[in-house]
Protein backbone atom coordinates (compact mmCIF):
# COMPACT_ATOMS: atom_id res chain seq x y z
CA UNK A 1 0.00 0.00 0.00
CA UNK A 2 1.07 3.59 -0.62
CA UNK A 3 1.73 6.05 1.75
CA UNK A 4 1.51 9.41 1.06
CA UNK A 5 4.73 10.36 1.99
CA UNK A 6 5.11 8.26 -1.48
CA UNK A 7 4.05 11.75 -3.34
CA UNK A 8 6.92 13.64 -1.94
CA UNK A 9 9.46 11.38 -3.28
CA UNK A 10 7.41 10.96 -6.53
CA UNK A 11 6.76 14.68 -6.66
CA UNK A 12 11.12 15.08 -6.64
CA UNK A 13 11.49 12.06 -9.55
CA UNK A 14 10.40 14.20 -12.12
CA UNK A 15 11.83 12.66 -15.21
CA UNK A 16 12.10 9.24 -16.49
CA UNK A 17 16.17 9.30 -15.76
CA UNK A 18 15.71 10.18 -11.99
CA UNK A 19 15.81 7.00 -9.62
CA UNK A 20 12.53 6.88 -7.56
CA UNK A 21 13.00 6.06 -3.48
CA UNK A 22 9.76 4.53 -3.29
CA UNK A 23 8.93 3.70 0.42
CA UNK A 24 11.86 4.96 1.71
CA UNK A 25 11.69 7.77 4.87
CA UNK A 26 11.59 11.77 3.73
CA UNK A 27 15.31 11.65 4.57
CA UNK A 28 16.49 10.26 1.39
CA UNK A 29 15.10 13.09 -0.71
CA UNK A 30 18.09 14.43 -0.70
CA UNK A 31 19.62 11.88 -3.07
CA UNK A 32 17.31 13.02 -5.69
CA UNK A 33 17.63 16.85 -5.47
CA UNK A 34 21.06 16.81 -7.66
CA UNK A 35 19.38 15.04 -10.16
CA UNK A 36 16.11 17.63 -10.47
CA UNK A 37 18.64 20.03 -10.95
CA UNK A 38 20.66 18.86 -13.08
CA UNK A 39 21.92 20.46 -15.98
CA UNK A 40 20.68 18.20 -18.92
CA UNK A 41 17.53 19.14 -17.81
CA UNK A 42 17.69 22.72 -17.46
CA UNK A 43 19.45 22.78 -20.82
CA UNK A 44 16.33 22.37 -22.70
CA UNK A 45 13.82 23.27 -19.78
CA UNK A 46 14.64 26.33 -18.34
CA UNK A 47 14.07 29.29 -18.26
CA UNK A 48 11.43 27.99 -20.88
CA UNK A 49 10.14 31.57 -21.73
CA UNK A 50 7.27 30.11 -23.94
CA UNK A 51 6.19 27.70 -21.21
CA UNK A 52 6.59 24.84 -23.94
CA UNK A 53 3.13 24.34 -24.83
CA UNK A 54 2.96 26.79 -27.86
CA UNK A 55 2.49 23.30 -30.22
CA UNK A 56 -0.45 22.18 -28.03
CA UNK A 57 -3.21 23.68 -30.40
CA UNK A 58 -1.30 21.28 -33.23
CA UNK A 59 -3.40 18.34 -30.98
CA UNK A 60 -7.14 20.08 -32.49
CA UNK A 61 -9.36 18.65 -33.30
CA UNK A 62 -9.66 16.59 -30.17
CA UNK A 63 -11.33 12.95 -30.46
CA UNK A 64 -15.66 13.91 -29.12
CA UNK A 65 -16.87 9.96 -29.07
CA UNK A 66 -21.01 9.50 -28.77
CA UNK A 67 -22.35 10.30 -25.09
CA UNK A 68 -25.93 9.76 -25.25
CA UNK A 69 -27.59 7.92 -22.16
CA UNK A 70 -24.05 7.70 -20.43
CA UNK A 71 -24.91 10.78 -18.36
CA UNK A 72 -27.66 8.28 -16.94
CA UNK A 73 -25.92 5.13 -16.73
CA UNK A 74 -23.05 7.14 -15.04
CA UNK A 75 -25.62 7.89 -12.22
CA UNK A 76 -24.32 6.13 -8.57
CA UNK A 77 -27.92 5.32 -6.89
CA UNK A 78 -25.95 5.01 -3.55
CA UNK A 79 -22.20 4.37 -2.74
CA UNK A 80 -22.31 1.44 -0.59
CA UNK A 81 -22.22 2.58 3.79
CA UNK A 82 -23.44 6.06 2.63
CA UNK A 83 -25.26 8.08 5.09
CA UNK A 84 -28.94 8.68 4.84
CA UNK A 85 -30.66 11.36 3.45
CA UNK A 86 -28.08 12.48 0.37
CA UNK A 87 -29.61 15.17 -1.35
CA UNK A 88 -27.32 15.92 -3.79
CA UNK A 89 -26.43 14.24 -6.98
CA UNK A 90 -23.36 11.75 -7.68
CA UNK A 91 -21.80 10.44 -11.27
CA UNK A 92 -18.83 8.77 -11.99
CA UNK A 93 -17.50 6.36 -14.86
CA UNK A 94 -15.42 6.23 -17.75
CA UNK A 95 -14.76 9.11 -20.00
CA UNK A 96 -12.84 7.59 -23.59
CA UNK A 97 -10.30 10.02 -24.66
CA UNK A 98 -8.50 7.67 -27.02
CA UNK A 99 -10.67 5.05 -28.52
CA UNK A 100 -7.98 3.71 -31.22
CA UNK A 101 -5.56 3.31 -27.66
CA UNK A 102 -8.39 2.32 -25.98
CA UNK A 103 -7.54 4.99 -22.86
CA UNK A 104 -10.00 5.97 -20.65
CA UNK A 105 -9.74 8.48 -17.62
CA UNK A 106 -12.22 8.27 -14.24
CA UNK A 107 -14.62 10.70 -13.12
CA UNK A 108 -16.03 11.33 -9.96
CA UNK A 109 -18.94 14.00 -9.93
CA UNK A 110 -20.74 15.55 -7.44
CA UNK A 111 -23.23 18.30 -7.51
CA UNK A 112 -24.41 21.32 -4.98
CA UNK A 113 -27.34 20.22 -2.93
CA UNK A 114 -29.07 23.64 -3.50
CA UNK A 115 -29.08 25.45 -7.11
CA UNK A 116 -26.80 22.80 -8.91
CA UNK A 117 -28.04 24.48 -11.59
CA UNK A 118 -26.73 27.50 -11.58
CA UNK A 119 -23.54 27.15 -9.04
CA UNK A 120 -20.43 27.21 -10.70
CA UNK A 121 -18.72 23.64 -12.43
CA UNK A 122 -15.44 23.04 -10.71
CA UNK A 123 -12.64 20.69 -11.92
CA UNK A 124 -10.56 19.53 -8.83
CA UNK A 125 -6.66 17.96 -9.20
CA UNK A 126 -3.86 16.33 -7.25
CA UNK A 127 -0.82 15.85 -8.25
CA UNK A 128 1.91 13.35 -7.55
CA UNK A 129 2.29 13.36 -10.55
CA UNK A 130 0.22 9.93 -9.92
CA UNK A 131 -1.85 10.44 -7.57
CA UNK A 132 -5.56 10.34 -7.43
CA UNK A 133 -8.03 12.98 -6.96
CA UNK A 134 -10.83 10.49 -6.07
CA UNK A 135 -9.03 9.10 -3.20
CA UNK A 136 -7.23 12.06 -2.01
CA UNK A 137 -9.34 15.11 -3.23
CA UNK A 138 -12.40 13.53 -2.86
CA UNK A 139 -12.66 11.39 0.13
CA UNK A 140 -9.41 12.98 2.01
CA UNK A 141 -9.78 16.34 1.54
CA UNK A 142 -13.15 18.47 -0.30
CA UNK A 143 -15.28 15.84 -1.06
CA UNK A 144 -19.35 15.36 0.47
CA UNK A 145 -17.77 12.17 2.62
CA UNK A 146 -14.98 11.11 4.33
CA UNK A 147 -14.39 7.24 5.00
CA UNK A 148 -14.83 5.67 8.38
CA UNK A 149 -12.23 3.94 10.51
CA UNK A 150 -12.38 0.45 9.31
CA UNK A 151 -13.44 1.26 5.29
CA UNK A 152 -16.58 0.44 5.15
CA UNK A 153 -18.73 3.06 5.48
CA UNK A 154 -18.65 7.12 4.97
CA UNK A 155 -19.91 10.05 6.85
CA UNK A 156 -20.62 13.59 5.85
CA UNK A 157 -18.41 17.08 5.37
CA UNK A 158 -20.16 19.22 5.98
CA UNK A 159 -17.39 21.52 4.61
CA UNK A 160 -17.27 19.89 1.31
CA UNK A 161 -16.70 22.08 -1.61
CA UNK A 162 -19.87 21.14 -2.68
CA UNK A 163 -21.43 22.85 -1.13
CA UNK A 164 -20.45 26.15 -3.21
CA UNK A 165 -20.14 24.26 -6.87
CA UNK A 166 -20.31 21.18 -8.95
CA UNK A 167 -17.16 19.54 -8.40
CA UNK A 168 -15.36 16.66 -11.06
CA UNK A 169 -12.61 15.07 -9.25
CA UNK A 170 -10.64 13.08 -12.27
CA UNK A 171 -8.46 10.45 -11.63
CA UNK A 172 -5.01 11.93 -14.41
CA UNK A 173 -3.18 10.76 -16.46
CA UNK A 174 -4.14 7.21 -17.53
CA UNK A 175 -2.69 4.69 -15.13
CA UNK A 176 -3.59 6.38 -11.77
CA UNK A 177 -6.38 5.13 -9.79
CA UNK A 178 -9.15 4.06 -11.86
CA UNK A 179 -7.93 5.40 -15.30
CA UNK A 180 -6.28 3.49 -17.95
CA UNK A 181 -5.37 2.03 -21.36
CA UNK A 182 -5.58 -0.78 -22.68
CA UNK A 183 -2.53 0.19 -24.39
CA UNK A 184 -0.04 -0.35 -21.67
CA UNK A 185 2.60 0.86 -23.28
CA UNK A 186 0.87 4.33 -23.01
CA UNK A 187 2.12 5.05 -19.95
CA UNK A 188 5.79 4.81 -20.85
CA UNK A 189 4.46 8.05 -22.40
CA UNK A 190 2.72 9.97 -19.22
CA UNK A 191 4.64 13.63 -18.92
CA UNK A 192 2.58 16.69 -18.16
CA UNK A 193 1.76 17.45 -22.37
CA UNK A 194 -0.01 13.90 -22.36
CA UNK A 195 -1.97 14.72 -19.06
CA UNK A 196 -3.03 18.54 -20.42
CA UNK A 197 -4.16 16.80 -23.82
CA UNK A 198 -6.23 14.05 -22.59
CA UNK A 199 -7.89 16.24 -19.50
CA UNK A 200 -8.58 18.79 -22.20
CA UNK A 201 -9.98 15.92 -24.25
CA UNK A 202 -11.77 14.46 -21.33
CA UNK A 203 -13.54 17.88 -20.63
CA UNK A 204 -14.73 18.35 -23.96
CA UNK A 205 -16.61 15.11 -24.14
CA UNK A 206 -17.70 15.47 -20.88
CA UNK A 207 -19.47 18.54 -21.49
CA UNK A 208 -21.29 16.87 -24.67
CA UNK A 209 -22.64 14.04 -21.65
CA UNK A 210 -23.28 16.96 -19.50
CA UNK A 211 -24.67 19.47 -21.83
CA UNK A 212 -26.35 21.73 -19.26
CA UNK A 213 -22.87 22.50 -17.85
CA UNK A 214 -21.42 23.64 -21.07
CA UNK A 215 -21.70 27.05 -20.34
CA UNK A 216 -21.30 27.20 -17.11
CA UNK A 217 -18.89 29.39 -15.42
CA UNK A 218 -15.83 26.90 -15.07
CA UNK A 219 -13.02 26.65 -12.63
CA UNK A 220 -9.84 24.76 -12.19
CA UNK A 221 -8.29 23.79 -8.50
CA UNK A 222 -5.52 21.81 -7.38
CA UNK A 223 -2.86 21.18 -4.98
CA UNK A 224 0.73 20.37 -5.07
CA UNK A 225 2.02 18.88 -8.57
CA UNK A 226 -0.98 19.86 -9.96
CA UNK A 227 0.90 23.65 -9.70
CA UNK A 228 1.50 21.58 -12.78
CA UNK A 229 -1.22 20.37 -14.34
CA UNK A 230 -3.81 23.43 -13.57
CA UNK A 231 -2.26 26.45 -15.29
CA UNK A 232 -1.54 23.52 -18.07
CA UNK A 233 -4.77 22.90 -19.00
CA UNK A 234 -5.93 26.25 -18.36
CA UNK A 235 -3.06 27.67 -20.67
CA UNK A 236 -4.72 24.57 -23.28
CA UNK A 237 -8.37 25.32 -23.09
CA UNK A 238 -7.95 29.52 -23.60
CA UNK A 239 -5.64 28.64 -26.66
CA UNK A 240 -7.78 25.88 -28.13
CA UNK A 241 -10.99 28.56 -27.27
CA UNK A 242 -9.79 30.39 -29.67
CA UNK A 243 -10.56 28.00 -32.52
CA UNK A 244 -14.38 28.51 -33.41
CA UNK A 245 -15.16 25.32 -34.25
CA UNK A 246 -13.94 23.99 -31.32
CA UNK A 247 -16.21 23.46 -27.87
CA UNK A 248 -15.60 26.65 -25.65
CA UNK A 249 -14.99 25.87 -22.07
CA UNK A 250 -16.26 29.21 -20.02
CA UNK A 251 -12.72 29.02 -18.19
CA UNK A 252 -13.08 31.41 -15.08
CA UNK A 253 -9.94 30.69 -12.80
CA UNK A 254 -7.14 28.69 -11.22
CA UNK A 255 -6.63 28.22 -7.98
CA UNK A 256 -3.71 26.20 -6.88
CA UNK A 257 -2.72 25.33 -3.26
CA UNK A 258 0.98 24.41 -2.32
CA UNK A 259 1.80 24.58 -5.67
CA UNK A 260 4.67 22.99 -6.90
CA UNK A 261 5.49 25.84 -9.47
CA UNK A 262 9.48 26.94 -9.52
CA UNK A 263 11.75 23.71 -9.02
CA UNK A 264 14.96 26.36 -8.13
CA UNK A 265 12.28 28.43 -5.13
CA UNK A 266 10.81 25.63 -3.88
CA UNK A 267 14.43 24.09 -2.83
CA UNK A 268 15.47 27.00 -1.36
CA UNK A 269 12.18 28.15 0.04
CA UNK A 270 12.11 24.36 1.32
CA UNK A 271 15.80 25.49 3.20
CA UNK A 272 14.82 28.22 4.64
CA UNK A 273 11.45 27.09 6.17
CA UNK A 274 13.01 24.21 7.40
CA UNK A 275 15.44 26.67 9.06
CA UNK A 276 12.65 29.05 10.68
CA UNK A 277 10.89 26.49 11.72
CA UNK A 278 13.17 25.12 14.07
CA UNK A 279 13.54 21.72 12.11
CA UNK A 280 17.29 22.41 11.07
CA UNK A 281 20.35 23.58 12.84
CA UNK A 282 21.97 26.97 12.20
CA UNK A 283 24.99 25.41 11.13
CA UNK A 284 23.10 23.41 8.28
CA UNK A 285 21.14 26.34 6.77
CA UNK A 286 24.39 28.09 6.87
CA UNK A 287 26.21 25.31 5.02
CA UNK A 288 23.66 25.52 2.30
CA UNK A 289 23.75 29.29 2.31
CA UNK A 290 27.41 28.97 1.77
CA UNK A 291 28.31 25.83 -0.48
CA UNK A 292 24.79 25.65 -2.82
CA UNK A 293 25.35 28.13 -5.63
CA UNK A 294 21.59 27.94 -7.13
CA UNK A 295 22.57 30.48 -10.28
CA UNK A 296 22.12 29.35 -13.63
CA UNK A 297 23.53 26.97 -15.36
CA UNK A 298 23.54 24.48 -12.25
CA UNK A 299 26.46 22.85 -10.60
CA UNK A 300 25.28 21.40 -7.31
CA UNK A 301 28.95 20.73 -5.09
CA UNK A 302 29.62 17.59 -3.75
CA UNK A 303 29.54 19.53 -0.04
CA UNK A 304 25.86 21.42 -0.77
CA UNK A 305 24.66 17.55 -1.60
CA UNK A 306 26.25 16.67 2.02
CA UNK A 307 24.49 19.36 3.65
CA UNK A 308 21.24 18.68 1.72
CA UNK A 309 21.66 14.93 3.45
CA UNK A 310 22.18 16.66 7.02
CA UNK A 311 19.27 18.61 6.51
CA UNK A 312 16.77 15.99 5.57
CA UNK A 313 18.53 13.98 8.63
CA UNK A 314 18.60 16.79 11.24
CA UNK A 315 14.14 17.01 10.68
CA UNK A 316 13.86 13.05 12.19
CA UNK A 317 11.10 11.50 10.87
CA UNK A 318 8.44 14.14 11.23
CA UNK A 319 5.21 13.61 8.66
CA UNK A 320 6.44 16.19 6.43
CA UNK A 321 2.90 17.24 4.50
CA UNK A 322 1.84 18.81 8.00
CA UNK A 323 4.98 19.53 10.25
CA UNK A 324 2.96 19.18 13.60
CA UNK A 325 0.66 16.71 13.04
CA UNK A 326 0.27 13.42 14.40
CA UNK A 327 2.09 10.44 12.27
CA UNK A 328 -0.82 7.78 11.66
CA UNK A 329 -1.07 5.51 14.60
CA UNK A 330 -3.95 2.36 13.55
CA UNK A 331 -4.59 1.70 17.50
CA UNK A 332 -5.09 5.65 18.55
CA UNK A 333 -8.62 6.69 19.11
CA UNK A 334 -10.59 8.35 15.74
CA UNK A 335 -11.25 11.75 14.89
CA UNK A 336 -13.64 13.85 13.41
CA UNK A 337 -13.54 16.39 10.80
CA UNK A 338 -12.29 19.17 12.16
CA UNK A 339 -9.36 16.88 13.82
CA UNK A 340 -7.77 14.69 10.87
CA UNK A 341 -7.22 11.38 11.56
CA UNK A 342 -3.27 10.92 9.65
CA UNK A 343 -4.81 7.34 9.31
CA UNK A 344 -7.44 8.21 6.81
CA UNK A 345 -5.37 6.79 3.53
CA UNK A 346 -5.69 3.40 5.01
CA UNK A 347 -9.51 3.31 5.16
CA UNK A 348 -9.80 5.04 1.61
CA UNK A 349 -7.37 2.30 0.19
CA UNK A 350 -9.68 -0.51 2.21
CA UNK A 351 -12.82 1.16 1.06
CA UNK A 352 -11.98 1.69 -2.48
CA UNK A 353 -10.81 -1.51 -3.09
CA UNK A 354 -14.48 -3.36 -1.79
CA UNK A 355 -15.66 -5.04 -5.38
CA UNK A 356 -19.48 -3.27 -4.06
CA UNK A 357 -17.70 0.17 -4.09
CA UNK A 358 -16.41 -0.35 -7.47
CA UNK A 359 -19.77 -1.24 -8.66
CA UNK A 360 -21.23 1.33 -7.11
CA UNK A 361 -19.04 4.01 -8.62
CA UNK A 362 -19.02 2.41 -12.47
CA UNK A 363 -15.09 2.05 -11.85
CA UNK A 364 -12.81 -0.91 -13.46
CA UNK A 365 -14.93 -2.26 -15.80
CA UNK A 366 -12.53 -4.08 -17.44
CA UNK A 367 -10.85 -6.05 -14.45
CA UNK A 368 -7.40 -3.90 -14.10
CA UNK A 369 -4.96 -6.42 -13.12
CA UNK A 370 -3.54 -4.26 -10.20
CA UNK A 371 -5.12 -2.80 -6.90
CA UNK A 372 -6.37 0.93 -7.05
CA UNK A 373 -3.81 2.82 -5.56
CA UNK A 374 -3.75 5.97 -3.97
CA UNK A 375 -0.60 7.43 -6.15
CA UNK A 376 0.48 4.85 -9.09
CA UNK A 377 2.18 2.19 -9.37
CA UNK A 378 1.73 1.59 -12.72
CA UNK A 379 3.71 5.13 -14.14
CA UNK A 380 7.36 5.05 -14.58
CA UNK A 381 8.28 7.30 -16.90
CA UNK A 382 7.49 10.89 -16.58
CA UNK A 383 8.58 12.37 -19.99
CA UNK A 384 8.40 16.30 -19.64
CA UNK A 385 8.30 18.62 -16.79
CA UNK A 386 9.17 21.82 -17.05
CA UNK A 387 11.35 23.34 -14.45
CA UNK A 388 9.05 26.35 -14.16
CA UNK A 389 5.53 27.11 -14.87
CA UNK A 390 5.60 30.94 -13.97
CA UNK A 391 5.68 32.09 -17.48
CA UNK A 392 2.15 29.95 -18.32
CA UNK A 393 0.82 31.29 -14.68
CA UNK A 394 2.06 34.94 -16.42
CA UNK A 395 0.45 34.19 -19.59
CA UNK A 396 -3.00 33.32 -17.60
CA UNK A 397 -2.73 36.51 -15.71
CA UNK A 398 -3.12 38.66 -18.62
CA UNK A 399 -5.75 36.60 -20.24
CA UNK A 400 -8.55 38.09 -17.64
CA UNK A 401 -8.89 35.10 -15.58
CA UNK A 402 -8.82 34.72 -11.74
CA UNK A 403 -5.42 33.12 -10.99
CA UNK A 404 -5.27 32.27 -7.34
CA UNK A 405 -2.49 30.66 -5.21
CA UNK A 406 -2.92 29.36 -1.75
CA UNK A 407 -0.69 27.69 0.97
CA UNK A 408 -1.35 25.92 3.96
CA UNK A 409 1.59 27.19 6.03
CA UNK A 410 2.51 24.42 8.12
CA UNK A 411 3.41 22.09 5.02
CA UNK A 412 7.19 21.28 4.63
CA UNK A 413 7.03 19.55 1.49
CA UNK A 414 5.91 22.90 -0.94
CA UNK A 415 6.29 25.22 2.23
CA UNK A 416 4.48 28.51 2.15
CA UNK A 417 8.48 30.14 2.17
CA UNK A 418 9.14 28.70 -1.47
CA UNK A 419 5.35 29.67 -2.55
CA UNK A 420 6.63 33.48 -1.58
CA UNK A 421 9.94 33.28 -3.31
CA UNK A 422 7.91 31.52 -6.52
CA UNK A 423 5.39 34.49 -6.55
CA UNK A 424 8.07 36.95 -5.89
CA UNK A 425 9.89 36.42 -9.09
CA UNK A 426 6.88 37.69 -11.18
CA UNK A 427 7.89 40.96 -9.67
CA UNK A 428 4.24 42.30 -9.14
CA UNK A 429 3.22 45.10 -8.16
CA UNK A 430 0.73 44.83 -4.57
CA UNK A 431 -2.98 45.98 -5.59
CA UNK A 432 -4.47 45.03 -1.75
CA UNK A 433 -1.82 45.47 1.03
CA UNK A 434 -1.36 42.18 3.15
CA UNK A 435 -4.42 41.67 5.62
CA UNK A 436 -5.42 39.27 7.95
CA UNK A 437 -8.33 37.19 7.03
CA UNK A 438 -11.24 35.72 9.37
CA UNK A 439 -13.54 32.84 9.21
CA UNK A 440 -15.44 31.61 12.31
CA UNK A 441 -14.14 34.68 14.36
CA UNK A 442 -10.54 33.88 14.14
CA UNK A 443 -7.86 34.60 11.68
CA UNK A 444 -8.20 32.14 8.88
CA UNK A 445 -4.60 33.02 7.61
CA UNK A 446 -3.54 36.27 5.29
CA UNK A 447 -3.99 37.79 1.93
CA UNK A 448 -2.49 40.16 -0.39
CA UNK A 449 -4.04 40.83 -3.63
CA UNK A 450 -0.87 41.61 -6.11
CA UNK A 451 -1.69 42.84 -9.84
CA UNK A 452 -4.28 40.12 -11.60
CA UNK A 453 -2.65 37.61 -8.99
CA UNK A 454 -3.83 36.98 -5.36
CA UNK A 455 -2.05 34.62 -2.55
CA UNK A 456 -3.82 33.51 0.71
CA UNK A 457 -2.76 31.54 3.42
CA UNK A 458 -4.40 29.26 5.47
CA UNK A 459 -3.00 29.27 8.96
CA UNK A 460 -2.62 26.22 10.88
CA UNK A 461 -2.78 23.89 7.50
CA UNK A 462 -0.40 21.43 5.92
CA UNK A 463 -0.31 20.56 1.97
CA UNK A 464 -4.00 18.83 2.10
CA UNK A 465 -5.24 21.98 3.02
CA UNK A 466 -9.38 20.81 2.77
CA UNK A 467 -8.27 17.74 5.44
CA UNK A 468 -6.39 20.06 8.28
CA UNK A 469 -8.48 23.33 8.28
CA UNK A 470 -12.12 22.31 6.39
CA UNK A 471 -13.88 25.63 7.80
CA UNK A 472 -11.06 28.03 7.01
CA UNK A 473 -10.52 26.19 2.99
CA UNK A 474 -14.20 26.71 2.46
CA UNK A 475 -14.19 30.11 3.00
CA UNK A 476 -11.32 30.95 1.10
CA UNK A 477 -12.99 28.53 -1.55
CA UNK A 478 -16.06 30.33 -1.59
CA UNK A 479 -14.29 33.91 -1.66
CA UNK A 480 -12.13 32.67 -4.65
CA UNK A 481 -15.23 31.85 -6.63
CA UNK A 482 -17.10 34.79 -6.05
CA UNK A 483 -14.44 36.93 -6.81
CA UNK A 484 -13.81 38.87 -3.90
CA UNK A 485 -11.02 38.69 -1.62
CA UNK A 486 -11.37 36.66 1.58
CA UNK A 487 -13.24 38.86 4.62
CA UNK A 488 -11.51 40.99 6.91
CA UNK A 489 -13.28 40.77 9.76
C1 LIG B 1 1.92 17.53 -26.82
O1 LIG B 1 1.07 16.45 -27.15
C2 LIG B 1 0.40 16.61 -28.38
C3 LIG B 1 -0.65 15.53 -28.51
O2 LIG B 1 -0.30 14.39 -27.79
C4 LIG B 1 1.44 16.59 -29.50
O3 LIG B 1 0.80 16.74 -30.73
C5 LIG B 1 2.41 17.74 -29.28
O4 LIG B 1 3.44 17.70 -30.19
C6 LIG B 1 3.02 17.69 -27.88
N1 LIG B 1 3.75 18.92 -27.62
C7 LIG B 1 4.90 18.94 -27.00
C8 LIG B 1 5.48 20.28 -26.75
O5 LIG B 1 5.46 17.92 -26.64
C1 LIG C 1 -10.44 -1.79 -23.18
O1 LIG C 1 -10.61 -3.15 -23.49
C2 LIG C 1 -11.77 -3.74 -22.94
C3 LIG C 1 -11.75 -5.21 -23.26
O2 LIG C 1 -11.61 -5.41 -24.63
C4 LIG C 1 -13.00 -3.07 -23.51
O3 LIG C 1 -14.16 -3.59 -22.93
C5 LIG C 1 -12.91 -1.57 -23.17
O4 LIG C 1 -13.99 -0.88 -23.75
C6 LIG C 1 -11.62 -0.99 -23.70
N1 LIG C 1 -11.50 0.39 -23.24
C7 LIG C 1 -11.55 1.44 -24.07
C8 LIG C 1 -11.43 2.79 -23.44
O5 LIG C 1 -11.64 1.35 -25.26
C1 LIG D 1 -30.73 29.43 -4.35
O1 LIG D 1 -31.17 30.39 -5.29
C2 LIG D 1 -32.25 31.18 -4.82
C3 LIG D 1 -32.71 32.06 -5.98
O2 LIG D 1 -31.60 32.71 -6.54
C4 LIG D 1 -31.81 31.99 -3.62
O3 LIG D 1 -32.88 32.75 -3.12
C5 LIG D 1 -31.29 31.04 -2.55
O4 LIG D 1 -30.75 31.78 -1.45
C6 LIG D 1 -30.22 30.13 -3.10
N1 LIG D 1 -29.83 29.16 -2.10
C7 LIG D 1 -28.56 28.90 -1.82
C8 LIG D 1 -28.30 27.95 -0.72
O5 LIG D 1 -27.64 29.41 -2.43
C1 LIG E 1 8.33 1.15 -20.62
O1 LIG E 1 9.67 1.57 -20.70
C2 LIG E 1 10.56 0.70 -20.00
C3 LIG E 1 11.94 1.33 -20.02
O2 LIG E 1 12.24 1.84 -21.27
C4 LIG E 1 10.53 -0.66 -20.66
O3 LIG E 1 11.37 -1.56 -19.97
C5 LIG E 1 9.10 -1.20 -20.60
O4 LIG E 1 9.02 -2.44 -21.30
C6 LIG E 1 8.14 -0.21 -21.21
N1 LIG E 1 6.79 -0.68 -20.95
C7 LIG E 1 5.91 -0.87 -21.91
C8 LIG E 1 4.58 -1.42 -21.49
O5 LIG E 1 6.11 -0.58 -23.06
C1 LIG F 1 -11.22 23.51 -37.03
O1 LIG F 1 -10.49 24.66 -37.36
C2 LIG F 1 -9.10 24.43 -37.55
C3 LIG F 1 -8.39 25.76 -37.71
O2 LIG F 1 -9.24 26.71 -38.24
C4 LIG F 1 -8.91 23.51 -38.76
O3 LIG F 1 -7.53 23.26 -38.92
C5 LIG F 1 -9.63 22.22 -38.48
O4 LIG F 1 -9.56 21.36 -39.58
C6 LIG F 1 -11.09 22.47 -38.14
N1 LIG F 1 -11.65 21.21 -37.67
C7 LIG F 1 -12.86 20.80 -38.11
C8 LIG F 1 -13.30 19.49 -37.52
O5 LIG F 1 -13.53 21.42 -38.87
C1 LIG G 1 27.50 30.34 -9.25
O1 LIG G 1 27.16 29.77 -10.49
C2 LIG G 1 27.18 30.69 -11.54
C3 LIG G 1 26.63 29.99 -12.77
O2 LIG G 1 27.23 28.73 -12.91
C4 LIG G 1 28.59 31.20 -11.74
O3 LIG G 1 28.60 32.16 -12.79
C5 LIG G 1 29.05 31.87 -10.43
O4 LIG G 1 30.39 32.25 -10.56
C6 LIG G 1 28.91 30.91 -9.29
N1 LIG G 1 29.20 31.59 -8.02
C7 LIG G 1 30.09 31.17 -7.15
C8 LIG G 1 30.25 31.98 -5.91
O5 LIG G 1 30.71 30.15 -7.34
C1 LIG H 1 31.30 22.54 -11.11
O1 LIG H 1 32.02 23.08 -10.03
C2 LIG H 1 33.21 22.35 -9.77
C3 LIG H 1 33.81 22.88 -8.47
O2 LIG H 1 33.61 24.25 -8.35
C4 LIG H 1 34.14 22.49 -10.95
O3 LIG H 1 35.34 21.77 -10.72
C5 LIG H 1 33.46 21.90 -12.18
O4 LIG H 1 34.22 22.10 -13.32
C6 LIG H 1 32.11 22.56 -12.38
N1 LIG H 1 31.42 21.83 -13.44
C7 LIG H 1 30.88 22.44 -14.46
C8 LIG H 1 30.23 21.54 -15.47
O5 LIG H 1 30.89 23.65 -14.59
C1 LIG I 1 -0.09 4.08 19.18
O1 LIG I 1 -1.13 4.39 20.07
C2 LIG I 1 -1.18 3.51 21.19
C3 LIG I 1 -2.45 3.82 21.99
O2 LIG I 1 -2.58 5.18 22.21
C4 LIG I 1 0.10 3.66 22.01
O3 LIG I 1 0.09 2.81 23.11
C5 LIG I 1 1.30 3.35 21.12
O4 LIG I 1 2.50 3.60 21.80
C6 LIG I 1 1.27 4.19 19.85
N1 LIG I 1 2.31 3.71 18.95
C7 LIG I 1 3.15 4.52 18.35
C8 LIG I 1 4.16 3.88 17.42
O5 LIG I 1 3.15 5.72 18.52
C1 LIG J 1 -10.22 -4.52 -10.51
O1 LIG J 1 -10.96 -5.67 -10.28
C2 LIG J 1 -10.17 -6.83 -10.10
C3 LIG J 1 -11.12 -8.00 -9.94
O2 LIG J 1 -11.91 -8.09 -11.07
C4 LIG J 1 -9.32 -6.68 -8.88
O3 LIG J 1 -8.50 -7.80 -8.71
C5 LIG J 1 -8.45 -5.44 -9.03
O4 LIG J 1 -7.74 -5.19 -7.82
C6 LIG J 1 -9.28 -4.22 -9.35
N1 LIG J 1 -8.39 -3.13 -9.73
C7 LIG J 1 -8.63 -1.84 -9.45
C8 LIG J 1 -7.67 -0.83 -9.98
O5 LIG J 1 -9.59 -1.49 -8.82
C1 LIG K 1 -3.37 42.19 -15.86
O1 LIG K 1 -4.35 41.82 -16.83
C2 LIG K 1 -4.58 42.79 -17.81
C3 LIG K 1 -5.63 42.25 -18.76
O2 LIG K 1 -6.62 41.53 -18.09
C4 LIG K 1 -3.33 43.09 -18.58
O3 LIG K 1 -3.56 44.13 -19.48
C5 LIG K 1 -2.22 43.46 -17.63
O4 LIG K 1 -1.01 43.57 -18.33
C6 LIG K 1 -2.06 42.42 -16.56
N1 LIG K 1 -1.03 42.83 -15.61
C7 LIG K 1 -0.14 41.98 -15.11
C8 LIG K 1 0.85 42.58 -14.14
O5 LIG K 1 -0.12 40.81 -15.39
Amino acid sequence: MENFAFLCFFLLCLVASVHCYVGQRFTSIAQVIREELSKERLSDTFPAVSGGFDTFSDSLPVYIGPQDGLKESDKIESLPGQPNGINFGQYSGYVTVDPNAGRALFYYFVESPENSSTKPLVLWLNGGPGCSSLGAGAMMELGPFRVDKGGNTLYRNEYAWNNEANVIFLESPAGVGFSYSNTTSDYNLSGDNRTASDSYTFLVNWLERFPEYKTRDFFITGESYAGHYVPQLAQLILHNNKYANQTVINLKGIAIGNAYIDSLTTVIGRVDYYWTHALTSDEIHKGIVLTCNFSLPLNISQSCEDYFNQLYDSVGNIYPYDIYAPSCNSSAASTSISAFDPCSEDYIFSYLNIPEVQKALHANVTSLPYPWETCSNQIHRWNDSPLTVLPIIRELMDSGILVWIYSGDTDGVIPVTSTRYSISKLGLSVKTAWYPWYTEGEVGGYVVEYQNLTFVTIRGSGHFVPSYQPARALTFFSSFLNGMLPPSN
